[in-house]
Formats: structure tokens, sequence, C-alpha cells
């Protein structure tokens, strides 16, 4: 990748430490995705705040970046792991306040905007279509793409502080062209009202096309509510942080219509609603804004509650400025008679809540699926009437998801079913190979150990417990083991940014994998792997590497040896060639 004289000279210190470690993940994410020039990004919106997620290990990482790093442009902050004034009244504990409250500081000696929300477009951050940004938060990054028309690829935390203290960004994927344009037609072909549809339909999207970027057809009562619903679950559920909906958003008409499609009607919404659904039954936990509620959301609670007590804890997060709004209007006043809170700043997935809830229920599809890892919850999805009346009975109706309830059987045996079919792909093709393939390096050392290898993608945050290593997503063929000390064989990673930082957080706890082998690397794991220091190797067929065989892996090369002892020569040579750019 070209760079300037202003970037050499960031590369090579002369600008402080901060922006010589910030050109180093950008020259090595260039290089890896062969963008043969940077481009000046108008913000970055920063995720990796919460100290629930960061740990000690994050903290240290960040303050060692604002000893002498600040911002080149509009920077922004994801949500923190607490409302950062009523802290106090969330039973946040004060050491985890103190660590949280450091993390924010240190952002902002950096020239960080303390933001602290997902939707930083409703909050002073909003791109014009067509501008360069460099977004972490995989559901505002979706957003930014397909309903601003901002150009974004999905950037881990680190990279996307990298290049708001560069203030460039590699220009590659979706700072260009061709990655945009849609690569199947959706047709939508059942009514999609509520933000739980929508959440689903971007989990029905996924689950259909997986990894296509997708024009949806058949969408009509459109509203940002829905849109920032399907941009937060489209990423969730392993699509890609974008889409586009005929006739409605900004690049919709840009591209030819992609040939033929896939159907998407009534049974496939109700599925993937119910395998968001952990049965009717006690609740404990009612929870609405994720992504960050807007006003009209807050104003709706309000309505629905009516004057009516809670008997569960209702939580409506936003953003500080809407928080605000709300109160001048008197909405957090009427929900708070109810019982029910408005925070802001944080979010139920990212704030420690660990053990004081046991089930909750939610109108979001992307909280269903985080807060069954990080807070192991029991999880409803609801529209939001469902979620209110779930707050004030205590109890998840069967009602309105009735569908979706006699679905749930359905929807798991088929996710089961499909998770089987890709074992025993898999393992069918373990048995064929043994043998010597090259890749591309994505971080360079050297590493042998066992192979944990899945077809699936691994989202690192919320589907892997950074404390033992053990996968946690449900369904996912590797629940329930561990990949510490494992050379891991994924596709691919998928699902939130923060999780460069878990990787980094697992490295400095021994619970990381030896070495990370992928399809195709994402930009979370390859900035995941700089950090934490892993050997990262990608363009490898995974499908070749047998779960529990010994693999060695050594710069671009990967040795798969069947001997699981580590004796047996390699039986078949092979070679993978990479097409120099992507
Ligand atoms: Fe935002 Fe938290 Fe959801 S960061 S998108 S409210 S998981």
């Amino acid at each position: 990748m070209k760079l300037g004289d202003a970037e050499r000279r960031m590369l090579d210190g002369a600008e402080g430490n901060a922006r010589r470690k910030a050109m180093e993940i950008l020259a090595a994410l260039g290089e890896m995705y062969g963008a043969e020039e940077t481009v000046p990004v108008r913000s970055a919106q920063i995720a990796g705040v919460s100290y629930a997620n960061l740990g000690d290990a994050g903290l240290e990482l960040i303050e060692e970046w604002a000893a002498d790093g600040r911002v080149a442009c509009l920077a922004t902050l994801n949500p923190a792991g607490m409302d950062l004034r009523d802290w106090r009244a969330h039973g946040i504990p004060e050491e985890f306040a103190e660590r949280q409250a450091r993390i924010v500081a240190a952002y902002e000696r950096m020239g960080v905007v303390a933001s602290c929300t997902c939707t930083p477009y409703l909050a002073g951050n909003l791109p014009a279509p067509g501008e360069h940004v460099a977004w972490s938060e995989s559901s505002a990054v979706t957003f930014a793409n397909a309903v601003l028309g901002a150009r974004t690829n999905r950037e881990g935390g680190p990279s996307a502080l990298a290049a708001a203290l560069a203030g460039v960004t590699p220009m590659y994927g979706l700072h260009l062209d061709g990655p945009r344009a849609p690569t199947v037609t959706i047709r939508v072909e059942t009514p999609i009202a509520s933000t739980a549809e929508f959440g689903a339909l971007g989990a029905a999207v996924a689950a259909a096309a997986p990894g296509r970027v997708p024009l949806i057809e058949g969408l009509r009562d459109l509203r940002v509510e829905g849109l920032k619903a399907l941009a937060a679950a489209l990423p969730t559920f392993g699509g890609p942080p974008i889409f586009h909906v005929a006739g409605r958003t900004p690049e919709a008409d840009r591209y030819p219509r992609p040939a033929g499609g896939v159907a998407i009607g009534r049974r496939e919404i109700d599925e993937a609603a119910a395998a968001l659904d952990d049965g009717a039954g006690e609740i404990d936990l009612v929870c609405i804004g994720c992504p960050h509620a807007t006003l009209d959301e807050i104003r709706r609670v309000a309505a629905l509650l009516g004057g009516r007590r809670v008997a569960a804890a209702l939580w409506i997060a936003t953003s500080r400025p809407v928080r605000e709004t709300a109160a001048r209007a008197g909405l957090v006043e009427a929900i708070e008679r109810s019982g029910g809170t408005v925070v802001a700043d944080t979010c139920f997935v990212v704030a420690p809540l660990e053990g004081r809830f046991r089930s909750v229920v939610t109108d979001s599809a992307k909280g269903c699926w985080y807060a069954r890892g990080p807070n192991r919850m029991l999880v409803h999805l609801r529209d939001v009437e469902g979620c209110v009346e779930a707050a004030i009975s205590r109890r998840s109706a069967v009602g309105a998801q009735r569908t979706a309830h006699s679905a749930q059987r359905t929807a798991h045996g088929a996710q089961h079913t499909a998770h089987g079919a890709q074992r025993t792909a898999h393992s069918a093709r373990r048995t064929a190979h043994s043998g010597r393939m090259r890749g591309r390096v994505i971080r360079a050392g050297s590493a042998r150990g066992i192979a944990l290898s899945s077809a699936v993608p691994v989202s690192f945050y919320g589907g892997v417990d950074p404390a033992t290593g053990v996968v946690l997503e449900k369904g996912h063929p590797l629940e329930g083991r561990s990949m510490a000390g494992r050379v891991l064989a994924i596709p691919t990673g998928k699902g939130s940014t923060v999780g460069s930082f878990v990787l980094y957080r697992m490295a400095r706890l021994g619970t990381a994998p030896a070495a990370l082998v992928c399809g195709e690397c994402d930009p979370v794991v390859a900035v995941g792997a700089i950090l934490a220091e892993i050997p990262c190797v990608d363009g490898i067929d995974t499908g070749l590497i047998p779960d529990g065989a010994v693999v060695r892996v050594d710069g671009a090369e990967v040795v798969v040896d069947e001997g699981n002892n580590g004796t047996k020569k390699p039986s078949t040579a092979l070679t993978v060639e990479r097409s120099p750019s992507r």
C-alpha cells in the first residue's frame, strides 16, 4: 500500500508511539486486503469501551495509547459498561465504575467524544452519502453503509481507533464500489411490522444467503427503528455489513439487480424469531433500545405503560442526547413513575449483568443473541407491546409469538440439522486430506497444536468466554469446547467488532488459541491477532483441517498431520494459491 509522507512519518514513529502503532495496524490491514492507498476519514466510531469486555488488559492498552495519541478526525464512542452518571442507582460495583471511568477518561485524553452510543448517527456523528468513515460497532457500520450511503468496513475497535489517530484508513472493501453491489435478491413476501420482526428478517436473510450482499424487495413500512433493527441483526447472524432496500436506500438503484433470488415468507420469519425464544415463563428483565432507542421508541413505551407499574426490571437504553430530549418531554419521568428506567451510555449487553438477571424479554434479535453470551440469560424476542406487557406481568407471554413458539422446535431442529450437515461434510472431507497448504500471513509466527476445526464462523465477542476460551454460542458445532492453546480453524469471524479486544484479552489471560487459520480472515479477527500477537494465516480451505488433527502453522504454511501425535508425515502436498487482492 502506497503511503504518503505524513503516513510514513507516523509509521516511523516521528509522531509518537500511538500513531506508530495505529499506522502499523492500518498498513497491515492495507497490505492484507490489497489496498493501493489510504483514504481520509471524516469520522470514526470506536467500539471496545465497556470494562466488562476489555478487562484490565484492554484498559492498559487504551491507557498506553492515550499517553501520546490524539485523534485527527471526529471520533465517537460506543456504549460503556454503565450509565456514566447514574451507575450507582443501577447497582454497578465501585471497582467496576472506577475502571470504566478510567477507560472513558483515556479515550477523552485522545480527543474522542465520550458519546457512548451505538447510534452515533442519532447523536451528532452523521456522515453524508459517499463519505468515507472508519466505524466499528456492527449495527452502526451496517446502518452507515446501507441507510446513510456512507462507506466503511466493519472495523474492529482497535482499527477504528487507529484510523481516528491517523485520520486515514486503507482503501479496500466497502470503500470501493464493487463489494457494495448486491449479490442476491431477497423477496420479502410477508408484512414486516415490528422491530422484533425486522431483527428476525436480518437473521433470516443471513441464514438464507450467508455472506452475500442482499437487495431486499417487498419492504413497505420503513422507519429508522426497523432499519436499525435490521442493520443490527444482519451482521450478528453472519450477513455482510451492508444491505440495500429496493427503491428506498441510497445505493439500491446504483447496481444491477441480481437475477433470481430467495423468497422469505412468514415461515422463515417465525422460525428466525422462534430460535430466539427460550420459552414462556417467568422473566425478570425487559430491555428495549438495542440499538439505542429513538425518541419515538421511548415515547411509545411511555404510552404503552400508560401509568401502569412494572413488576420486572424495565430498561430502555438510549444515547445521552436522546435521553435528555425525552426528559424534557416528560417521558423519562413517566417511565420512572411506572418503575422503569431510561439508561444512557450503556446497554443490557455490555453492562455487567451476569448473575443479576436470569431471563430477558427484548424486541432486539441482536440483543437476544448477545444476552445468551456474556450475560448468560434466557431470551425471549417480542414486539414492543409484548415487552411492555411482560414487564408488567413479569412473564413472557405466548400470545403474539404463538406461531414462533410452535415453530421453535422446527427452527432448533433445522439449525441442528444444518450444523449436523456441516459437521458431516466436514468430517467427510477430513478423511480425504492431510498435508501442506500455503495461505497468506495475517500475523507472522509459528505454533503447533491440536486443531479445533469448525465449518461455522466464530464470534469472539458473545460467542466465546474470554476467561476460559470456551465457545458459548448455542447450537454452534464447537459449543462447550475450549480453544485455549488449540489451532483454531474457521472459515471467518462474525459478530461484534469488539471481538478484536476479546482476542487480545484472551491472549493476556492465557485462553487464546495458539494459532488462527481462516478461510477468509475478517478485519476483527485480523486486528485481534495482530494486537494479541497470535500467528494467523488465511486463504486456507479450513475444511481440509480435521478437528483433532495435529497442525503446525509456520508463517504462511499450514501443515496438517493426521497422526495426532505429530510423528506421522503429511501424506499429501497441497498448495492453495491466493489471488493477490480482494
Ligand atoms: Fe447497541 Fe448494546 Fe445493542 S451496543 S447494538 S444496544 S448490544
